[in-house]
């Protein structure tokens, strides 16, 4: 079967988007990347792009007069790429509801909580002040509201004694890494569906255990 083209939209440093090419890189992974977008001149994840020889643009918000131009922009760089599927991965722009509309369930993001919990900016700060014990995760469909798509798959770390937002932002994007790929082969596979508001994974998806903190016997 022909891969998925996959187009990864940044902002910055990439190491989500360096997660998707690794995975990609593998034989049997059914997506390719076929584009990375950033909306930031010099974002250092565009120089993970050129050394995996994957096309890139930088299309910098700042040179259009509307959030509509800007989008119009983006979108013409997808179609030309006979894009399938747009993954965000520290991509720091809003985007309007109709481009959320034209790309629904085939555009995702990541975002470092468990969603619903701790949506927008200043996570890792947030959850420690909140004193949470579980942080982590969320890779989810977009929707018009923000960090509040149908949710696809989670992965959840402990919060320890002595975290900081550094640790505790190492500590959940070590499991970004990982859930994202596999959110993104799923998706692709049709093994996670946009079922309304939910995403019901295929009978052959099954957990393995819960994760708790402190540990539960
Ligand atoms: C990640 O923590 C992601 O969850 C959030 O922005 C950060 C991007 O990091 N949306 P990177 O650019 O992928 O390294």
């Amino acid at each position: 079967m022909a891969k998925a083209r996959v187009a990864v939209l940044i902002s910055g440093r990439g190491s989500n988007l360096q997660a998707l090419i690794d995975a990609a890189a593998q034989p049997d992974y059914p997506a390719e990347i076929a584009l990375v977008v950033s909306n930031r001149p010099r974002a250092a994840g565009l120089d993970r792009a050129a050394k995996a020889g994957i096309q890139q643009e930088t299309i910098d918000h700042k040179d259009f007069a509307t959030r509509d131009d800007f989008e119009a922009a983006l979108n013409d760089a997808l179609k030309i790429s006979k894009i399938d599927f747009v993954c965000l991965a520290g991509f720091m722009r809003l985007l309007t509801d109709s481009f959320a509309s034209d790309w629904r369930g085939r555009l995702i993001n990541i975002h470092p909580s468990l969603l619903p919990a701790f949506k927008g900016l200043h996570v890792h700060e947030r959850m420690i002040e909140a004193g949470v014990k579980l942080a982590g995760c969320t890779v989810h469909f977009v929707s018009p509201e923000v960090d509040a798509g149908p949710i696809i798959g989670q992965a959840a770390v402990p919060v320890l004694p002595g975290d900081d937002e550094d640790k505790l932002a190492a500590r959940i994007l070590e499991q970004e890494h990982k859930l994202y790929p596999v959110c993104l082969r799923l998706l692709i596979e049709g093994k996670a569906r946009l079922s309304g508001h939910t995403v019901p994974f295929a009978d052959d998806i099954v957990p393995d255990g819960a994760f708790a903190n402190p540990p539960i016997e």
